[in-house]
């Protein structure tokens, strides 16, 4: 799988992409990130990037050439000036529609702290393409025609204000590309994870099976395994129930454990 990522500080990509896993996955031509300097598509002497607000106040954006130049060229898009292409019959269409003619399906998602909501739901889509580019955002903002006519997507990682898109990227390169088939070592290694099947992980033991007189569960040592599964099953669900409740909403459960989470309820009421 191949990312491509907008950014005016390529640098903050290089560790990350150095270590462990995506290290590995790189090495292994599972993952390919090829990162763009925006700066690199700026005209003029001193390639500027961003510019003062229109109608005034604070902060600075960042213009609409150099992102659309960077992208159009890496993406070999063709997203031009839309209007004057498709001629007269558009001069007076409301700028509402913004359909783009874009040449491929490759996903263009804005990092914005505007955008949709991460989560390991988005993470599993964004895994059905080979190929996504991510634009990394910085000063007060991007240009709004950046959102309306070149992202396809615009994505934020939580609720609350990080100094660039570059973090936002780098979760969502690692947490898509652990989701590809022999990126993990194990490769059973996702299916347990947190938040797949919308719960919360059950509690992990190793040895010793003593430690400072702290033990480990008895289940876990019985060596059966029907019951170690349905402890783990109702640690997970105890657990979400206890810290992320809200999950439990949209979780995939079966009769049984819906009436034992509404036990779980009762119990605390009293
Ligand atoms: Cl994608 N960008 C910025 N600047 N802040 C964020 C974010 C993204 N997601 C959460 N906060």
């Amino acid at each position: 799988m191949r990312f491509d990522v907008f950014t005016l500080f390529p640098g903050i990509f290089d560790s990350p992409l150095k270590e462990s896993m995506l290290k590995r996955a790189i090495e292994s031509g599972l993952l390919d990130v090829q990162l763009h300097n925006i700066r690199d598509y700026a005209e003029g002497r001193h390639q500027v990037t961003d510019d003062y607000p229109y109608g005034g106040g604070g902060g600075m954006v960042m213009k609409p050439e150099p992102v659309f130049a960077a992208v159009e060229s890496v993406l070999g898009l063709e997203v031009g000036n839309w209007k004057l292409e498709v001629g007269a019959e558009s001069a007076d269409t409301p700028s509402t529609r913004s359909v783009q003619p874009l040449t491929s399906n490759i996903p263009i998602v804005l990092l914005t702290p505007q955008g949709r909501v991460f989560n390991q739901h988005i993470a599993l889509e964004l895994a059905q393409h080979d190929r996504v580019a991510l634009i990394c955002g910085r000063y007060e903002g991007f240009d709004e025609r950046i959102r309306e006519h070149l992202a396809t997507d615009e994505i934020s990682i939580g609720d609350y204000v990080l100094t660039g898109g570059e973090l936002a990227a780098l979760v969502i390169v690692d947490s898509v590309i652990r989701l590809k088939p022999g990126v993990l070592g194990d490769p059973t290694g996702a299916i347990d994870d947190s938040h797949v099947g919308g719960l919360l992980e059950y509690p992990h033991y190793t040895r010793p099976s003593d430690f400072r007189g702290w033990g480990v569960p008895e289940v876990l040592l019985s060596g059966d395994h029907a019951k170690v599964d349905r402890w783990r099953r109702e640690q997970a669900l105890r657990r979400t129930w206890l810290r992320r409740p809200e999950l439990l909403e949209r979780a995939d459960l079966t009769e049984a454990e819906r009436a034992s989470v509404l036990q779980l309820a009762r119990d605390q009421a009293h």
